[in-house]
């Protein structure tokens, strides 16, 4: 069985390792044939090696599209043909954020695709507790896409957005399911805002209500004016930098809420003062909970949640290296990559 190894930054190579596709399963294991891996921000920063958690080499993999060969004796999930997708959390059990249910801030989460091997190669083999089963009309690359879907779920189960208004801060795509997310889950008017008019027209197809590119000079006038005097109370920071996180603090209401999606090269400054005066809430949000990718499935086999817009390419397993060309080439231009796997 061929895998793709990241050896060091920049460089993958093929490498032939054991085939596990007659290995004898344990009774709550899964094996998956993998057809499609999304490649996103992290993979980019492993890429780089500018990931500050994984050493090399690393293999890649962890939203991906797969479809079931063969299950354990125990297995009641799934059963061979179905199309599936797995959580790539590996998790404690045992500490006190995994005792509560929290498992996804587990003190000694690693993550399949950075801390464990990912499933960069033709088949891997899970445990039924994180497989997720989706319909088998969708197709593999959208089931790659419920992973970074799930961030959006979970990311917009942090607060009660039922009635209110949203700025949605980064529209790459996180920032598009999230603002999407946050239709879903009642919010009045979402607003979208980036650097990049391409993207804001990706945020745009997806039926977000409206759309701001913060390089506009009069960019605050105009959000400002778009909510009106009901102001919004709910922002997300997406985009992991200073500026749209000052827009955030600077723009909503008193008592606001704002999750903190984006992970930041630099450290921001938060003026502390003006938080607790204006009693602003900072909300901390990570991956995501098993319901979550079940609350993506369910948004994206609706149809309220729409992936289209936001796949720019399918690339052949064997060009690995070309998605993070084409990544690097493409910019702004380039949303989700695909990697076929066959
Ligand atoms: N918390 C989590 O669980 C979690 C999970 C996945 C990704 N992330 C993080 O979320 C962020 C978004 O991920 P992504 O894959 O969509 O990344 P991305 O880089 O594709 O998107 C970020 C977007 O922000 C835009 N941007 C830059 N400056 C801006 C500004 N001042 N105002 C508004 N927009 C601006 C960029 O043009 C880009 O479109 C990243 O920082 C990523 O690391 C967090
Ligand atoms: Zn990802
Ligand atoms: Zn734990």
């Amino acid at each position: 069985m061929k895998q793709a190894q990241v050896i060091k930054p920049g460089l993958i190579q093929y490498v032939e390792v054991e085939d596990i596709t007659s290995k004898k399963l344990e009774n709550n294991e899964i094996l998956l044939k993998i057809r499609t891996i999304g490649v996103c921000g992290s993979d980019i920063h492993v890429m780089h090696g500018q990931h500050p958690a994984v050493t090399y080499p690393v293999i890649q993999g962890h939203e991906y599209g797969a479809e079931v060969v063969a299950v354990g004796v125990s297995v009641t999930k799934v059963k061979p043909g179905d199309k599936a997708t797995a959580r790539p959390q590996l998790v404690c059990g045992e500490c006190s954020p995994c005792k509560k249910g929290r498992y996804n801030v587990c003190q000694h989460l690693r993550v399949q695709g950075f801390q464990a091997p990912g499933v960069a190669q033709s088949h891997f083999i899970v445990t039924e507790d994180r497989i997720v089963k989706v319909d088998n009309e969708l197709p593999f690359d959208k089931i790659a896409m419920i992973e970074p879907c799930a961030v959006g779920a979970h990311a917009t189960s942090q607060v009660n957005l039922a009635g209110k208004n949203v700025l949605v801060s980064g529209a790459g795509t996180i920032g598009n399911l999230i603002a999407q997310f946050a239709k879903n889950r009642g919010a009045k008017n979402v607003l979208i805002t980036d650097v990049s008019d391409y993207r804001l027209d990706i945020a745009r197809q997806c039926g977000i209500d409206a759309v701001q590119n913060v390089s506009d000079p009069l960019h605050e006038e105009k959000i400002n004016r778009f909510f009106g005097e009901e102001g919004f109370q709910v922002g997300f920071e997406v985009a992991g930098v200073q500026s749209s996180l000052d827009l955030l603090l600077k723009n909503s209401e008193k008592g606001s809420e704002i999750v903190i999606v984006g992970v930041y090269a630099d450290n921001p400054r938060v003026n502390m003062y003006y938080l607790g005066e204006h009693e602003l809430k900072l909300i901390g949000t990570l991956m995501y909970l098993h319901e979550d990718y079940l609350e993506a499935v369910k948004a994206i086999t609706s149809n309220r949640i729409l992936l289209s817009p936001l796949i720019s390419k399918h690339i052949p397993f064997d060009n690995y290296i070309e998605a993070y060309h084409f990544i690097e080439k493409e910019k702004e231009k380039s949303m989700k990559v695909i990697i076929d796997v066959e």
